[in-house]
Formats: C-alpha cells, sequence, structure tokens
C-alpha cells in the first residue's frame, strides 16, 4: 500500500564531475525499475546540472536544507522557491548534522517544514535520539518532542504529503545499523502517535524512512518489518552499485 522510497542523501560529497558520472550510472541501472520511488539529494551547487541529467528519468531529485523564507536579505540561505524551480520535488529537513552541528532547533525544522509544504516540495522531515539518550532508555520520549514540536499545527493535508526518517545518531556513519526490530519499535511508536493526532487513515498513508548505516545487506531485514517503508542512505548513495543493490533490494 505505501511504496517504498530510496533517498540518497549525499551530504557533502561529489564535486559537479563526480556528481555527473553517479547519476549517469545511476540512470542507466535504473532505467526501467519502477517498485519503489527513486530519490538523490545532491549539494545545492549539483543541483541544477542533477536536474538536467534527470529529466524524464524515474529518479527524483530533492535537496538536503533550505530556509523558509521566500527571498531576501539572508546571506548563504537557499529558498524553497530557489529548489523548486530548479527541479526539486523534496527537500531533507532538521537532519541530526543539521540539528547537532548548525543547532537547529524544532521550531526551526517546524518552520522549514511549512515553508516547503508551501512551495509544494515534499519535506522528508528527521527525528532520531544520540547514543546518551538511547542508553538512559529516553529515545521514545526524544523521539515524541521532536515529532511534537517539528510537526506542530501540521493539517491533515499537509501531513500527508510529508514523508518522516527515522535516525538513529548513533547509527549514522558508524557502520552501526538498529536492528530491524530496533527500527520497528520507533517506527511504530511514530505511526501510532499519527493515528493518535491525527487518524489511522492518515497514519497508514504516510511513508517513515529508516536511516543509519543503511547497506546493500541490511536493506532487505529492515524493509521487511510492517512499519519500515524505505531508507536514508548516506555513505552508501555515493557509490552507485551499492545505492542501485539497496534500491533492488527494498522491494
Ligand atoms: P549513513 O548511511 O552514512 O549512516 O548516513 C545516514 C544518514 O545520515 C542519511 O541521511
Amino acid at each position: 500500500m505505501r511504496k517504498p522510497l530510496i533517498a540518497g542523501n549525499w551530504k557533502m560529497n561529489n564535486t559537479l564531475f563526480q556528481a555527473r558520472e553517479l547519476i549517469n550510472s545511476l540512470r542507466r541501472e535504473l532505467i526501467d525499475f519502477e517498485d519503489a520511488d527513486i530519490l538523490i539529494c545532491p549539494p545545492f551547487t549539483a543541483l541544477s546540472d542533477a536536474n538536467d541529467l534527470l529529466i524524464e528519468s524515474n529518479i527524483k531529485l530533492g535537496a538536503q536544507n533550505l530556509y523558509w523564507q521566500e527571498k531576501g536579505a539572508f546571506t548563504g540561505e537557499v529558498s524553497p522557491l530557489m529548489l523548486k524551480d530548479i527541479g526539486c520535488s523534496y527537500v531533507i529537513i532538521g537532519h541530526s548534522e543539521r540539528r547537532n552541528i548548525f543547532s537547529e532547533t524544532n521550531q526551526d525544522v517546524n518552520r522549514k517544514t511549512k515553508a516547503a509544504l508551501s512551495a509544494e516540495l515534499t519535506p522528508i522531515i528527521c527525528v532520531g535520539e544520540v547514543l546518551d539518550e538511547r542508553e538512559a532508555g529516553k529515545t521514545i520520549e526524544v523521539v515524541k518532542k521532536q515529532l511534537e514540536e517539528s510537526l506542530a499545527d501540521l493539517d491533515e493535508e499537509q501531513i500527508l504529503k510529508s514523508v518522516i526518517a527515522y535516525e538513529p545518531v548513533w547509527a549514522i556513519g558508524t557502520g552501526k545499523t538498529a536492528t530491524p526490530q530496533q527500527a520497528q519499535e520507533v517506527h511504530k511508536f511514530i505511526r501510532t502517535w499519527l493515528k493518535d493526532k491525527y487518524c489511522i487513515d492518515v497514519s497508514q498513508q504516510i511513508r517513515i524512512l529508516y536511516g543509519g548505516s543503511v547497506k546493500p545487506s541490511n536493506i532487505k531485514d529492515l524493509m521487511s518489518e510492517d512499519d519500515v517503508d524505505g531508507g536514508l542512505v548516506g555513505g552508501a548513495s555515493l557509490d552507485s552499485a551499492s545505492f542501485v543493490e539497496i534500491v533492488k533490494n527494498s522491494v
């Protein structure tokens, strides 16, 4: 019922030349693949070229961040309209690296989510606990607060146009993946929270992605869990063969 979504978050990687090579390879390998939605999120500098290379392709384009204002004196920032204009249909919001390195708050994430939706971009809203919080048994409490504040005031129509990503911070870039059971426990909590805030129909339609050391070898097991609807892939999305295998193993 929920079509899987496999998203590659390239983070701050790839020059234009490297980006073009990777995209051309992904296009070739995934040309007929229809069973999952496929998304890549290159850095801002590669979005324009990526859009040109992805014309009439089944691979969608997303950005890794935006600013919530429409335009103006915000040196260094990029607006929702600019992303739409350059061909993006998705944007990652509130990634743990934005939260932890650049001090983004849940309130920032909320503003950015609303701005993305106003520009008809699909936000991928990230939540997840750090290791200390998991070890202190606070995972659900932390994720609940992130959901409550990051999704504050979103109506049914808005949440239905959003994607949520659970990324335990201790699993990002560490090679240490959450077990499928650990992922499922939090995904199930997120879906139940959505059911309580909205309704069962809404909660059943929203895709919840898992992120954190997703690899070709673990995507199948993660996807076999009821509430895991796809992956937000970092490191392994930089290698064409790995990303292609993750996409193919996701269904
Ligand atoms: P890795 O797949 O490199 O652990 O990164 C996950 C991530 O942060 C995706 O947004």
